[in-house]
Order: C-alpha cells, then sequence, then structure tokens
C-alpha cells in the first residue's frame, strides 16, 4: 500500500508536544516532516532549535505544504479556532485535547462531514490504550452494554499513593503534576472534569450518543475524606474515579463519573498509579479489559504517534454508532448504592431522599448514610448549601423500578 507522507505542523511543545517530537525522531518507519511548531510565549527556553519554532498560528495554517495539524495547547477555545480552520483549509489533525473535543463535538463532527476532513483524537482518551479505535471500529456490530473505566491518570495516581503509602493527598497531587500526569489546572483532574470530558468520547462512540459535557453527573476525588478511606480499608477496598456507561434494554444509558469502591474482585483493583483501565462488556464478546498508562508525555504521544500513521492510509472515523441511528437516550432513572459522608454536619436529613438505608451513623458532629438514592435525587443533593458531602459509589442497583422518593424540593417545603 502507498502510504501517505505527512508535513506537520504542530501547536504546543509542552509535556506531550516535546514527548511527541522525540517520538517522531524515534520512529523512522514513519515518513512524516515536522515543518513547523507553533508556540506562545517568545522568551522561553526551549530543548531545540529555535528555527523550528513560529508564534504565528498562519504559518502553519496558510501552509499548503502541511497536510496534517497536531494540536496539543491548553488553551480549550484557541485550540477549537485551531482545529476549525484546519479542517476548513482541508488539513487533517490529530487533538488530545479532550475538553476542546468534548466540549464542540457535535460543531466537529460537522465540520469533518462538510469539509471531508478526518480529526483523530485517540490520545484524549486514556493516552496510550488504543480504546477509540477499538470502540469505533472492533466493536462496530457487537452489541456494547457497558464501558466502565479508570480514565484519569492523575486521580488514579493519587489514589494509589493515598491507599498504598498513606501519602498526603496534596503531596501525591504534586507529584502526578511534576511527573507531567496532571493538567495545568490539575482541579480538572481532581474535580472529575477530566474524566467526564473522556466519558463523553467514549459514549459518543460506544453507543451513538452526542452529550454536552453538562449531561454527564461528575463527582471527584477531592471530596474523599479520612472516613471513607477509613470504610475502604476496612472492607478491603480501594477507591477509584470511575466513569460509567450502561446501556439498559430499553435502550437507555446511564452515565456518570464517581468515585468507587473497588473490591480485589474488580479489574480494576489492580489498577494502580497513571494507568488507566477500560471494562467493555458486550453481547457476544462479554467481558474485555483494557489496560495501559492514562497520562504523561510518551503515553500520550504513543497515541498521537498511532493516529499519524493511521492518517497515512487515510484513515478517519466513521462514527458508525452515530449512523446506526439507534435513537438511543438517556435512561431517565438510575439506582446507586452509595456511601454518603459529611464530616462536619449533620446529614440525617438526607435520609428521606434514599429510596432504602442500609446503615446511618451521626457522630462527632459528622455523619453517613448507605443507602440507594436515585441519581436525580443526588444531583441535587450535592448541590444542596448545607452539603457538599462526599460520595462513593458502592453499586448500580439493577432494579430500576416505581420511585418512591422525596425530592429535595419536597424536603425544603416540609422544613418551611
Ligand atoms: N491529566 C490527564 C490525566 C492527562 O491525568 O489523565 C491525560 O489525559
Amino acid at each position: 500500500m502507498n502510504r501517505k507522507e505527512l508535513n506537520i505542523g504542530i501547536f504546543g511543545f509542552g509535556c506531550v508536544g516535546y514527548g511527541l517530537f522525540e517520538v517522531l525522531h524515534k520512529t523512522p518507519g514513519l515518513k512524516t516532516t515536522v515543518k513547523k511548531i507553533c508556540v506562545k510565549h517568545e522568551g522561553k527556553s526551549r530543548p531545540i532549535a529555535a528555527e523550528n519554532f513560529t508564534f504565528n498560528k498562519h504559518d502553519i495554517l496558510d501552509d499548503p505544504d502541511i497536510n496534517v495539524v497536531v494540536e496539543l495547547i491548553d488553551d480549550t477555545e484557541a485550540a477549537f479556532e485551531i482545529v476549525s480552520e484546519a479542517l476548513k483549509k482541508g488539513k487533517a489533525v490529530v487533538s488530545a485535547n479532550k475538553k476542546m473535543i468534548a466540549e464542540h463535538f457535535r460543531e466537529l463532527l460537522e465540520l469533518q462531514r462538510e469539509y471531508n476532513t478526518p480529526l483523530l483524537y485517540e490520545g484524549a482518551c486514556c493516552a496510550s490504550i488504543p480504546i477509540i479505535r477499538n470502540l469505533e471500529e472492533y466493536y462496530d456490530t457487537d452489541l456494547l452494554t457497558s464501558v466502565e473505566g479508570i480514565v484519569n491518570g492523575s486521580c488514579n495516581y493519587i489514589l494509589s499513593k493515598i491507599f498504598s503509602e498513606n501519602l498526603d493527598y496534596n503531596v501525591a497531587l504534586a507529584e502526578a503534576q511534576a511527573q507531567g500526569f496532571a493538567e495545568s489546572d490539575p482541579t480538572l483532574d481532581t474535580n472529575g472534569s477530566d474524566a467526564k470530558y473522556k466519558l463523553l468520547l467514549l459514549i459518543a462512540h460506544a453507543f451513538g450518543l452526542v452529550l454536552n459535557p453538562e449531561d454527564i453527573f461528575t463527582l471527584g476525588i477531592d471530596r474523599i475524606g479520612s472516613t471513607e478511606l477509613q470504610y475502604a480499608r476496612e472492607k478491603g477496598c480501594k477507591i477509584k474515579l470511575v466513569a460509567q456507561a450502561i446501556k439498559h434494554t430499553d435502550n437507555t444509558i446511564s452515565f456518570f463519573v464517581i468515585p468507587k469502591f473497588v473490591s480485589p474482585e474488580s479489574r480494576l483493583y489492580t489498577v494502580d498509579e497513571a494507568f488507566n483501565g477500560v471494562i467493555t462488556h458486550t453481547s457476544f464478546a462479554e467481558t474485555q479489559f483494557f489496560v495501559g498508562k492514562g497520562a504523561g508525555a510518551y503515553p500520550t504521544a504513543s497515541a498521537v504517534l498511532s493516529d499519524l500513521s493511521a492518517l497515512t492510509y487515510d484513515y478517519r472515523y466513521e462514527y458508525k454508532k452515530l449512523q446506526q441511528n439507534e435513537s438511543i437516550i438517556p435512561s431517565k432513572e438510575t439506582l446507586l448504592n452509595v456511601l454518603l459522608t459529611n464530616n462536619q454536619t449533620d446529614i440525617s436529613e438526607y435520609t428521606d431522599l434514599f429510596e432504602s438505608i442500609d446503615e446511618t451513623c451521626t457522630k462527632n458532629g459528622g455523619s453517613y448514610i448507605i443507602g440507594t438514592i436515585s441519581l436525580s435525587n443526588l444531583k441535587e443533593l450535592v448541590k444542596h448549601p448545607t452539603g457538599t458531602p462526599s460520595v462513593i459509589l458502592q453499586s448500580i442497583v439493577d432494579n430500576v423500578n416505581a420511585f418512591n422518593h422525596q425530592t429535595i424540593a419536597e424536603l425544603e417545603e416540609q422544613v418551611v
């Protein structure tokens, strides 16, 4: 097969940009030339010769010889502008920018269609794990019933260090930053946003449902306190930040990002440090488990490299699940068994929001509830001003029966 030669313009030369530059130089089999790298700060010293760089995006976007743009910058809106302009000019694009892709998913679909130009983004989801391409190609006909995974390397690193070494949360976070795993704004990792963007991509490719980021209920690891850690240890579990999407038999999908107790029986239990792990369930292949480094310069650069290689034979996502047009919609209700904790406040007032209670305890001003609650009540509860409780998922309750709960609004009426 005659493979296309790639003349590349790169935007961004941070951790992943530099990683990619090195990886490309160590991969002589791939016929690529990096023509220019566009960066923002002129005064910064960089490890390669100055003639590689430009500060003007048009040096790449208006160069007719450049047929591929690799977008690896931080600024979401600037990245979207660059990617849109490149696609409009018929340049294939590779991006690892999950926030930008998740926030502009529909527009990017439309641009790819209208200008018949590919956008690939394996590096945006679980770094070195080739999950997007597998969802797109391998699972194009076998029916997926769920996708569950640890998709943020930084949170997994922090939680692993807390569990294995008793490391302080902030020290572990600083280590994740120092190793280049965290976002420049690490709250995007710790509050679960990064995992949410990745779950949006997984859901689009696994089930053909395009969501807005705000549709995905998300809790990060930033609320986890000593009670939950102690509870996990007593039960022989670890806590992992898990992104999950489950397809029900009525063609509805439940999805969320919530910290979860993970027992040794789960494949995710052994996924530690900056590794990511994704479990898929399908009708025929049953359970499959993907694991690999989920953050860092080389693991992400390896995914970008794979996308570049795919472009040499004109690969593009066909968005097969979107084409299958299965009229999949978000599930109206999902029941979750959770541990709800607040170390400062008595949260016993929330018990009425639960479908059923397994255990409650109030001591030293704080309290916890273990029980089953609907996702919609959980959404309201975590927004409640007296709240900011921590929530750890124990399990999803299969039985989505009639609901018999009070809403937050009803509870407030009673209080008044
Ligand atoms: N900050 C991200 C993470 C980088 O920790 O997973 C890889 O997407």
